[in-house]
């Protein structure tokens, strides 16, 4: 509804004569959150029992088991409405949709059970506690949100190779211990439910091996049992050498948020080098970004973007911009800001009830394997969400000329 009536009022404005004022940051944030409202219940009634949206294709939404490495995205949706909204229709689908996750629990082929559980059970186990312990059991076993987390961390990390100092991404592939940089996400369930000694020892390890002399990282890091680096390579982006922008996104944000938990812990040492591994590479996304800031689906090329890599980027400059201690004048946040207002323009915000129930159009999946090209994505949807909550509201609007 509060996007129609700011459509009527910019076309009345446009019908007087007077120019239509820039919408706020705030009702950029209310009005995408009314379009969340319509699409997380549309998509809900187009999924069957058991399945997880992935993406839409050719007037079709396409679906995944449990196993999916994103299958927590839209449970994290459903619980970021939720908490913006507090309505208990949203409580009931995201609890809903993130039950069903406690079957990954042992499950050890890849290292995405941070990503799956931190967005689904990690939301639930902060949400629940004060609206309906009812839910509050998972599974057979009566496992509660955190003890889901805390199995599920003990599951991540009993990938941790010592000799080597990483986890180990996937249990596949022509490599002997491959890590891609993707995995600095799935640090923050060790961070908060596990061995948290293990996600700074893989931190660091990234730090010294993933990065090249600009700031930039590659994406996969092949590793000897002894930890020597035998290569390193691409998967999904253009070429070895290239910057694959969905990587850099998840080394930005991965390494601020690992700064913040351990500025939060008091450990300022830590805190500082993993901030200095995401200053640089912050430093030269900021120059690097289009005029309206979402990124190419890698920064050699020009033709597709990838609206995934702009929502992760954006989350990661505010992360950054809280870590700095909020100043008014910071180029992040304003770059920031720039990005969550191309993707919230009709270019890249789906209609209501389009879209397969989707938010955001035109990411990209893995090109060099011709899947989900220009297609939505459940993480582009989650953390566009997520940017437009660490927004300030009260600092809009803003020009970063
Ligand atoms: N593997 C996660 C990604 O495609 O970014």
């Amino acid at each position: 509804m509060r996007q129609l009536l700011l459509t009527g009022a910019v076309l009345l404005a446009a019908a007087c004569g007077t120019a239509p004022q820039e919408e706020s940051m705030d009702q950029v944030r209310n009005r995408v959150f009314d379009v969340a409202r319509v699409q997380a219940v549309y998509m809900d009634s187009l999924l069957t029992e058991g399945r997880c949206p992935r993406t839409f294709q050719g007037d079709t939404l396409v679906t995944s088991d449990i196993g999916w490495w994103c299958s927590g995205f839209y449970p994290g949706v459903l619980w970021q409405v939720f908490e913006e909204t507090e309505d208990p229709r949203f409580l009931r689908l995201a609890v809903k949709h993130t039950l069903p996750l406690a079957g990954l629990l042992d499950r050890e082929t890849d290292h995405d059970i941070g990503f799956q559980l931190m967005s689904s059970f990690g939301k639930m186990a902060r949400d629940l506690p004060s609206h309906d312990p009812g839910f509050s059991e998972c599974d057979e076993e009566d496992l509660s949100p955190k003890e889901v987390l805390t199995r599920g961390a003990a599951t991540l990390a009993a990938r941790f190779v010592p000799e080597a100092g990483v986890l180990r991404s996937w249990n596949w592939g022509p490599w002997n211990i491959p890590v891609i940089i993707d995995n600095m996400m799935n640090l923050e369930l060790l961070m908060a439910y596990g061995d948290r000694d293990v996600a700074e020892k893989h931190a660091l390890t990234t730090a010294r091996n993933h990065f090249r002399d600009d700031g930039t990282t590659f994406h996969l890091v092949d590793y000897a049992d002894d930890g020597s680096v035998l290569g390193r390579q691409t998967v999904q982006g253009y070429t070895d050498d290239s910057a694959w922008a969905r990587g850099q996104a998840w080394a930005l944000y991965g390494y601020a948020m690992m700064a913040l938990k351990e500025k939060e812990a008091g450990n300022m040492d830590l805190a500082e080098t993993f901030y200095g591994v995401a200053a640089k590479l912050e430093d030269w996304l900021l120059p690097r970004l289009p005029e309206d800031g979402v990124p190419f689906w890698d920064f050699s090329q020009n033709d597709l973007r990838d609206a995934s890599a702009g929502a992760i980027i954006a989350c990661g400059f505010l992360r950054m911009w809280n870590l700095r201690g909020r100043p008014a004048d910071d180029p992040a946040l304003a770059m920031a800001e720039r990005i969550l207002r191309t993707l919230a323009s009709p270019e890249y915000l789906a209609e209501p009830r389009t879209n397969g129930g989707f938010l955001l159009k035109h990411s990209v999946g893995n090109i060099p394997s011709n899947s989900e090209v220009d297609v939505p994505l459940t993480y582009a949807d989650y953390y566009f969400l997520e940017a437009l909550t660490l927004f300030p509201v009260s600092a809009s609007p803003r020009s970063i000329n």
